[in-house]
């Protein structure tokens, strides 16, 4: 099988983003996907080659978490926005966020904090599969830092391309941006 780009035009007019920055990050999700399909096809022959004990073959391996993870980030991301931002806090969500952070106020205090460390990458809300826990994490680049097994909940793209187009350095504004976006409808349905 092959993975297929999905279609996020729907997202174009969503406001505090313009076509202009949406459209060339759909077009680097889409660089994801050719990639990911490149090197599953590569790594596929290499196996069939007898080549699986060479360094070429050891770098493709490494190299899979970045463009799946750029792949799958994008996805859980774009399908993440286009709502209204507005949660309902007395929700399910809602109630499991004061409950793991004493507030919702203080989950978001953490979030945003997170997405304004130094660095490019993503942050995550996830829900941990064992607990149930919430945790919001840190992302560097697609691949470093995802907490075995934990369910991405809500997913924001903090690299500059996904913002700078629009913001310049101006990261908290991106994400306050954001955040008017959120489509926790969706969100909450990733909730265990
Ligand atoms: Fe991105």
């Amino acid at each position: 099988m092959t993975y297929k780009a999905k279609d996020y035009s729907n997202l174009i007019g969503m406001d505090g983003f313009s076509e202009t920055l949406l459209k060339n990050h759909f077009t680097l999700y889409q660089g994801y996907v050719t990639n990911t399909n490149k090197l599953m096809d590569l790594l596929a022959s290499m196996l069939k080659e007898g080549k699986v004990g060479t360094p070429e073959y050891a770098e493709l391996k490494r190299r899979m978490g970045f463009e799946f993870d750029g792949m799958r980030l994008h996805e859980y991301y774009f399908e993440n926005l286009g709502g209204k931002g507005v949660l309902d806090k007395s929700g399910k969500l809602g109630k499991k966020l004061t409950e793991d952070f004493g507030s919702y106020e203080d989950w978001e205090k953490d979030f945003k904090g997170t997405g304004t460390m130094r660095g490019i990458g993503w942050t995550i809300l996830y829900q941990d599969n064992v607990t149930g826990k919430l945790i919001n994490q840190w992302i560097n680049e697609h691949e470093t830092g995802h907490l075995a097994g934990c369910i991405p909940l809500l997913v924001m793209d903090v690299f500059e391309h996904a913002f700078i187009t629009d913001y310049g350095l101006k990261r908290a504004d991106y994400i306050g941006a954001f955040f008017k976006n959120i489509n926790w409808g969706v969100v909450e349905s990733r909730l265990k």
